[in-house]
């Protein structure tokens, strides 16, 4: 039986990551494609436990390095229990979001450190990355817009400036990162989810990621 494809998807929060996965699961199945869809922080019963940890918003006590620790568990759980045995399988294994959102978001936007990140990540994945990211990119003010309007929020017009530094400083750190990272695609991610589904679709064609 030959290895399935790993596949990560990538971007800042309200970049559509989840939206884009939704509408590339029929794609896929036409294609005859087996593939699983999964998350990170989650993705593994145990997994999803760590995430309710990590996100529990009355954790307000929790040290970033904790948070980077938990990430970086969770993460380990998730490819042992889900990412390895179904590539192992043959299929492919779709998840939102890997190892590059901790480099990004505890490493540089929670100023961690990208060495002390990578670190304990290494241990956490031993050798295994994805074998193809995809990055969804979308400027910060649009990402942050988007995320206003899904809670039902009216205030998306006047945007919290320490959320929009945040999201922003993240949105650049991915775009930063893209030299250092192999097998990585940017796609633009201010365009209809119709439109960037397709794009991700005929990237997984254009790379070999589907036979
Ligand atoms: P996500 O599941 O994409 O958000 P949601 O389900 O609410 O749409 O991710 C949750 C948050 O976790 C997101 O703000 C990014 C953050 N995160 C990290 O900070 N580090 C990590 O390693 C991962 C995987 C996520």
């Amino acid at each position: 039986m030959p290895k399935g494809k790993f596949i990560a998807f990538e971007g800042p929060d309200g970049s559509g990551k989840t939206s884009i996965i939704k509408v590339l699961g029929p794609m896929l199945e036409k294609e005859g494609v087996e593939a699983v869809f999964t998350r990170e922080p989650g993705g593994s019963p145990i997994a999803e436990q760590i995430r309710e940890l990590i996100l529990d918003i009355d954790n307000t006590a929790m040290d970033y390095r904790t948070e980077a620790l938990l990430y970086a568990a969770s993460r380990r759980q998730h490819l042992s229990e889900t990412i390895l045995p179904n590539v192992q399988a043959g299929k492919m294994v779709i998840s939102d979001r890997f190892v590059l959102s901790s480099l990004v978001y505890q490493g540089v936007a929670r100023a961690i450190g990208l060495e002390a990140v990578w670190q304990i990540n290494q241990f956490a994945i031993e050798d295994h990355l994805p074998d193809l990211t995809i990055l969804i990119d979308v400027p910060a003010d649009i990402g942050l817009e988007r995320i206003e309007k899904a809670r039902g929020s009216r205030q998306y017009d006047r945007l919290d400036r320490e959320a929009l530094a945040f999201h922003q400083r993240v949105r650049q750190t991915y775009l930063d990162l893209i030299p250092q990272w192999e097998n990585i695609v940017v796609i633009d991610g201010n365009q209809s989810v119709e439109q960037v589904s397709l794009e991700c679709f005929e990237t997984l064609k254009k790379r070999g990621m589907i036979k």
